[in-house]
């Protein structure tokens, strides 16, 4: 079977704070983009990689894929984003050619995420589960609150999960193809990643161990941890 990754890296990034689109801020020097789809590309499994670019940045996103050599074995492609994950999630999903069966999406705010965990997601959706999902374990406690009526607000806690039951979530996320077409053309409601949307279909959903490296760069200090792992691999 045939692997493609999908790359949505069409958000602003308001979390990270003013500046360029999220995935084109530099991590290393190099835009955070770019590690993301050396990542996907490094698996052997992975012939495809289509990056969901900003909207009006789909120019430029294809300018720098062509200046930094991805090994000889992957294609790109890049289409223009949508207003939401979702969204451009499925826009990446339209440009698919037939051929591939397994979709792999991954943020491309997790430039860090190790071949390991990428192969382990393949490998799970190609023994047959229909969706799989890298997680990790919680280090914090959570806590189930009723949001605060206003800003500052204290927040009245309604539940707390056991933690050792909780996972923390994390991409590439593996799908059997088919039944993340299927998802995306069937599921409005608003979620936060894609393999919630195949659990709506009433389908199951698996999980593999994920990587402390795979987290995502949302907010500034993100990066700074970002770079200091870089910066270690790179002795
Ligand atoms: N994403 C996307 N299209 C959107 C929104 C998000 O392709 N309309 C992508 C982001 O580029 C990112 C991934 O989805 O790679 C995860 O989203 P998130 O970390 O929330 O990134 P942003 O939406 O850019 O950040 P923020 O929510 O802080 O604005
Ligand atoms: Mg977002």
């Amino acid at each position: 079977p045939r692997t493609a990754a999908v790359i949505p890296a069409a958000g602003r990034g308001v979390r990270l704070g003013p500046g360029a689109p999220k995935a084109l801020r530099a991590l290393g020097g190099t835009p955070m983009l770019i590690h993301a789809v050396r990542a996907m590309a490094a698996s052997r499994g992975v012939s495809l990689v289509v990056v969901v670019a900003p909207p009006d940045g789909a120019g430029e996103v294809k300018s720098l894929l062509d200046a930094h050599a991805l090994p000889e074995r992957t294609d790109f492609l890049v289409v223009p984003g949508g207003e939401t994950r979702q969204e451009s999630v499925r826009l990446g999903l339209d440009a698919l050619p037939p051929e591939y069966d397994i979709v792999l999406v991954h943020d491309a705010a997790r430039p860090l995420v190790p071949v390991d965990s990428v192969d382990a997601v393949i490998d799970a959706v190609r023994e047959g589960a229909p969706a799989v999902v890298p997680a990790v374990p919680l280090a914090d406690t959570v806590k189930q609150v009723e949001p605060a009526a206003a800003p500052g607000e204290p927040e009245p806690v309604v539940a707390t999960p056991e933690r050792a039951r909780l996972r923390a979530v994390q991409t590439p996320q593996g799908f059997d193809r088919a039944t993340l077409v299927r998802a995306h053309g069937t599921v409005t409601d608003d979620v936060t990643d894609d393999a919630s949307m195949v659990e709506r279909l009433g389908l199951a959903v698996v999980v593999v161990p994920g990587h402390e490296e795979a987290f995502k760069v949302t907010r500034p200090l993100d990066l700074v941890l970002a770079e200091a792992v870089l910066a270690r691999r790179r002795l």
